[in-house]
């Protein structure tokens, strides 16, 4: 027995442990519940009785010696790595900055105007984009042959097999949104509705195929022009700062009655101009009677604005394509 004892102490002496995995197959040796050691204390019931207390000492020592040489070798690997670690890694350099990722310059936009609008009253509306003819354009009182209807302006979208039943389309702008509120709302109203719309326009750098919207209604008892233009030029003062320069001309929109046109002035090192950037009025009469509120008890006004426009004068965008092309080299500019 003692012999065993010696060639076993002897084994775990010359046990070469130099990385984590012989360190592993050292404790699974010796030091597991089946390991050498555990085996040979099972062994004690042979051993004679006036020899126990002296083998007994001796496996305690074995026990004791594989213990050791484990937690060593193991506090050694631990700080190998460490130094290691240090040594390929300077961690004192500077960290290399890393893109986190940033609002896209619309969203940006948008998210203010909706700020504006919400500290006005106003809460948030949206519509679907695949419209039908009604929505889009004969319930906001645009005449059978208005030449906003054309092709050239409106994706038409077959959604039967019947060819004559072309009568859906991609939203030419927010406003049929308007209609979907009023049908669903009493008045008072006071909402605004963000939302994409399409054109079938040629892309250019001034103009694109989509781009976005912010329709805007109120519509009470009493509503007056007054109130739309002292909103227009809070939102203005809001957006573009208290001394912004801005004119409100006269203009027309089948839905409105009289409409108006905002422009503010904007200055660049190339120079001054007017730039519109909405369209307003109070709402056609025509318009309730389409959506059954009673414009003899009821009047409202109504806006849409151009979300792009308000981006790329904010930002000095002067192509309109790169809102879309969604070129990382583009958008990272706008990491704020
Ligand atoms: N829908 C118009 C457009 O796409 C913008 C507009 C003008 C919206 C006047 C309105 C409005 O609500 O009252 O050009």
């Amino acid at each position: 027995m003692k012999n065993k004892i010696e060639s076993l102490k002897e084994d775990i002496k010359n046990f070469e442990i130099s990385d984590e995995k012989e360190l592993e197959a050292f404790r699974l040796e010796f030091l597991s519940r089946n390991g050498r050691v555990q085996k040979m204390f099972g062994m004690m019931g042979e051993v004679p009785n006036n020899e126990k207390a002296e083998v007994g000492k001796a496996m305690n020592e074995a026990k004791n010696l594989a213990q050791k040489k484990f937690d060593d070798k193991k506090e050694e690997l631990n700080s190998e790595a460490e130094v290691s670690f240090a040594a390929t890694d300077d961690i004192s350099l500077p960290v290399e900055p890393s893109y986190t990722g940033s609002y896209h310059p619309l969203t940006q936009a948008l998210n203010e105007i909706k700020q504006i609008f919400l500290r006005l009253g106003f809460n948030i509306a949206d519509g679907p984009e695949l419209e039908d003819d009604f929505h889009n354009f004969t319930a906001l009182n645009f005449p059978p042959d208005h030449p906003a209807r054309d092709m050239q302006d409106t994706f038409f979208v077959r959604k039967s097999d019947d060819p004559k039943k072309e009568d859906h389309v991609l939203r030419t702008h927010t406003s049929p949104v308007q209609i979907r509120l009023m049908k669903e709302q009493k008045p008072p109203v006071r909402s605004i509705m963000p939302g994409r719309v399409f054109r079938n326009e040629a892309v250019t750098a001034k103009s694109y195929f989509q781009f976005n919207q912010v329709e805007g209604l109120y519509v009470n008892e009493r509503v007056t022009l007054g109130e739309l233009i002292e909103t227009l030029v809070m939102f203005a003062k809001l957006m573009y700062g208290s001394d912004v320069k801005y004119r409100v001309r006269p203009s027309f929109f089948p839905f409105t009655e009289p409409s108006l046109e905002m422009d503010v002035w904007w200055q660049s090192d190339k120079g001054g101009q007017w730039l519109e950037i909405l369209g307003a009025g109070m709402v056609d009469p025509n318009v309730f009677k389409a959506v059954d509120i009673d414009p003899e008890k009821y009047t409202g006004f109504a806006f849409g604005m151009g979300v792009d426009r308000i981006a790329m004068l904010r930002y000095g965008i002067d192509d309109i394509r790169v809102l879309y092309d969604n070129d990382i080299r583009f958008l990272e500019q706008f990491n704020s």
